[in-house]
């Protein structure tokens, strides 16, 4: 960011500059601080933003580095490109899935300021009103309920014209959307006939598919992006006004490793309140006069409490990690989406094939970009979704947190595989699950905190989830049997018809939909499981929060960043009241 190259004058100099800054240079960064926040993602920039609107001082501590300007991270489009395995991911993978053939598969996370929300697919869903009263009935908290976390939703969005700023009317409802929040958001910019052709489906097949203009209202997707552009955290939480705060610094490149109680503190209750974080092969420490914020994902959260001695004490043991507190929820209840891919082979040259499948064309779209920030690069791919119901669910039975949300999720693409095949012009569906009752964990195992974690998201572990995943590829051939499709579609890219035969199909394509979740569970002050209170405290310790998608105590049938927005913002004004 802008701030950079002046900050390194005020080093060569060496005069303390009083403003705060983005930085790579621990030289740079003070001892003491009354907040550090670990990690620089979606949530640890909220967090860093509203806590620096009041006098306190507040150091980021972020492992990646600052890509905000990159295009493979702004061009919406460049998502694919953004993640999995690339220099702005963690590149982990799962263990072997042993119902998916044993496949290892890709788990991206953000390595770079705004974490995942600056590699996501942009997807801005807030997930159902009886999801919010979920939470609220599962910590029991009324101030997690749908009704009470409106506010937050008003903070947090700030809709914006689609890039080519169209009449939207009947394709959003905009009372119900946030209008003067930080994290901008708008309709897809690029519209084609493919699109119209979806909106028929809601015409020709209603019983099953019915049109909904606004899923983010009772339930056109809306994404991050604006201007064309991706809005992360980044873009947003740590817009230049904020980042140049004179009592905010963000230190880039700096991992955590451990954190540490106060020398001071009682075994009783441990205080923690050192943080230890290695850059340029160092290791060093800074201290949190006031607390410790954890905000390093779902995946790197739980690993960092269990390295810092935060976890179940037998296994801590036996890694010759020395318990602090027996903490055995951390990195259980590990719940995630999952999906299965399905295209059709079309008759159509216009897919987004003509330019995946052409560099000449490409470079021309991406040309108009720089231009005007317009053109098809300025969608996330998916222009619609469908969210659907099981038919017939029995209610003893249903994962799901109410009888108006859904348990299926099908993202309609107009091409298939990014890169394409060498040839042909297809249409994929997206079918995934978002109500799964598999859980699974993550775990470590060394007791060096350089090591990756173990993650096992246990992926249909359950006859429900495997039957449900079923249903979803079944719903997603259904969508496709629509009159408007009948001269479009020639001919389905897999042949399974049998159950056998279709779920041998979900065991070698499905894949997860990066919703980690639940790793450091939110849970009753009272409750015999569960990492934090519901104002987001770690149990049995004092100086530490959590706030991240780890602490969802159930996942959400949505995309999981609005929810971690919202628990960020109301999360900020939860430590605000304390101090
Ligand atoms: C590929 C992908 C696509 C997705 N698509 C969507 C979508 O379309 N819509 C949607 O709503 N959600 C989507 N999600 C999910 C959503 O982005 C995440 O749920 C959300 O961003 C998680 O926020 P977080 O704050 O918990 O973690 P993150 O945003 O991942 O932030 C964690 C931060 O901590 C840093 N960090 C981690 N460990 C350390 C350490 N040891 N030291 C210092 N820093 C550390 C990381 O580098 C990162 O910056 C997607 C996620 C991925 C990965
Ligand atoms: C963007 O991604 C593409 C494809 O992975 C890669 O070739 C290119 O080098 C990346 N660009 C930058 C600036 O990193
Ligand atoms: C992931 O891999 C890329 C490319 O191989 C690398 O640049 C990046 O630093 C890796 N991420 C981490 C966290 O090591
Ligand atoms: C760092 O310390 C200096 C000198 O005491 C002070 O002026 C500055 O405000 C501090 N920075 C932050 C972000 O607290
Ligand atoms: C620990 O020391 C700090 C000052 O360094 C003091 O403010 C705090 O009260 C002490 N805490 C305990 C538990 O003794
Ligand atoms: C820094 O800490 C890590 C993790 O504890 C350790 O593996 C590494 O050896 C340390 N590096 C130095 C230079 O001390
Ligand atoms: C915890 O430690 C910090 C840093 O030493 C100190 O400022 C704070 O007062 C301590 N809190 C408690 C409850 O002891
Ligand atoms: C840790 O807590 C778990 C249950 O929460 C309990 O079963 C176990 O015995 C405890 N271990 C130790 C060493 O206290
Ligand atoms: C997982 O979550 C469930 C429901 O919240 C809870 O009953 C259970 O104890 C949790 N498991 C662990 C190991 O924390
Ligand atoms: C594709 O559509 C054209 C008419 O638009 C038709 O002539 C042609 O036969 C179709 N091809 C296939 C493979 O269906
Ligand atoms: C690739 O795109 C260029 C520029 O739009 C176009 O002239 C050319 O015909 C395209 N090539 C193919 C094979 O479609
Ligand atoms: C949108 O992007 C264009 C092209 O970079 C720029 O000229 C324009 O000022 C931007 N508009 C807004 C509202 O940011
Ligand atoms: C369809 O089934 C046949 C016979 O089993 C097989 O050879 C072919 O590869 C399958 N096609 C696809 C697209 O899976």
């Amino acid at each position: 960011m802008l701030l950079h190259a002046f900050l390194s004058i005020s080093l060569t100099t060496l005069i303390r500059e009083s403003i705060g800054k983005i930085t790579a240079s621990v030289g740079e960064i003070n001892q003491t601080y009354d907040f550090v926040v670990v990690g620089g993602g979606t949530a640890g920039l909220v967090i860093a933003n509203r806590l620096t609107e009041e006098d306190f001082t507040v150091l980021v501590l972020e492992a990646g580095g600052d890509h905000s300007e990159d295009m493979n991270i702004t061009i919406p489009f460049f998502v694919t490109n953004a993640a999995p395995f690339t220099e702005y991911d963690w590149n982990y993978t799962t263990v072997p899935q042993n119902n998916l053939e044993n496949r290892q598969l890709a788990y991206p996370r953000g390595f770079l300021l705004g974490g995942s929300s600056s590699i996501n697919s942009m997807a801005y869903t807030r997930a159902s009103k009886e999801d919010w009263d979920l939470f609220a009935k599962e910590t029991g908290d009324g101030g997690w309920s749908w009704d009470a976390m409106q506010k937050y939703i008003f903070r947090n969005e700030k809709l914006t014209p689609p890039a080519d700023h169209r009449n939207t009317a009947g394709e959003i409802n905009p009372a119900i959307h946030g209008h003067h929040g930080l994290n901008k958001d708008s309709l897809p910019g690029f519209i084609d006939s493919f699109d119209r052709m979806v909106i028929q489906v809601s015409n020709e097949l209603p019983e099953t598919f019915p049109y909904n203009s606004d899923p983010n209202g009772p339930v056109g997707l809306v994404g991050t992006v604006s201007n064309g552009s991706r809005s992360s955290s980044a873009t947003s939480y740590l817009a230049p006004q904020f980042a140049s705060r004179r009592n905010l610094d963000v230190l880039i490149g700096a991992r955590v490793t451990r954190i540490l109680p106060s020398p001071n503190s009682t075994a009783k209750r441990p205080n923690f309140s050192v943080v230890e974080f290695l850059q340029d092969g160092m290791n060093w420490t800074t201290t949190a006069s006031k607390e410790i914020i954890l905000s390093a994902g779902s995946i790197n959260t739980p690993a960092i409490l269990l390295h810092s001695g935060i976890g179940d004490a037998s296994e801590l043991l036996a890694m010759n990690i020395t318990p602090i507190v027996n903490a055995s929820s951390v990195g259980k209840n590990l719940t995630d989406h999952l999906f299965v891919s399905n295209t059709w082979l079309v008759n159509s040259t216009e897919t987004f094939e003509r330019f995946t499948r052409n560099a000449t064309k490409l470079a021309e779209l991406v040309e108009e970009w720089n231009n005007s920030r317009t053109g098809p690069l300025v969608n996330h791919i998916s222009n619609q979704l469908a969210w659907l119901r099981l038919p017939d669910i029995d209610p003893a039975e249903d994962p799901s947190a109410g009888p108006n949300s859904p348990h299926l999720e099908l993202l309609i693409a107009n091409g298939g595989a990014i890169p394409p095949p060498p040839e042909g012009n297809f249409m994929r569906i997206s079918a995934a699950l978002v109500t799964p009752t598999s859980r699974g964990a993550v775990t470590i195992n060394s007791s060096n905190p350089l090591d990756p974690p173990l993650i096992n998201p246990n992926f249909l572990d359950t006859e429900f989830d495997k039957s449900a995943i079923r249903s979803a590829v079944l719903t997603a051939r259904k969508f496709t049997t629509a009159p408007v499709f009948s001269d479009y579609i020639i001919s389905s890219t897999t042949n399974s018809t049998t159950d056998a035969e279709i779920d041998a199909y979900i065991q070698s394509m499905a894949e997860s939909v990066d919703h980690p979740v639940s790793t450091a569970k939110m849970s009753p002050v009272d409750a015999e499981y569960g990492v934090v209170d519901p104002d987001l405290k770690v149990k049995g310790v004092t100086g530490l929060r959590i706030i991240d998608a780890s602490v969802l105590p159930h996942i959400p049938a949505a995309h999981t960043q609005v929810s971690v927005y919202l628990f960020a913002e109301r999360g900020s004004d939860l430590i605000k009241k304390s101090w």
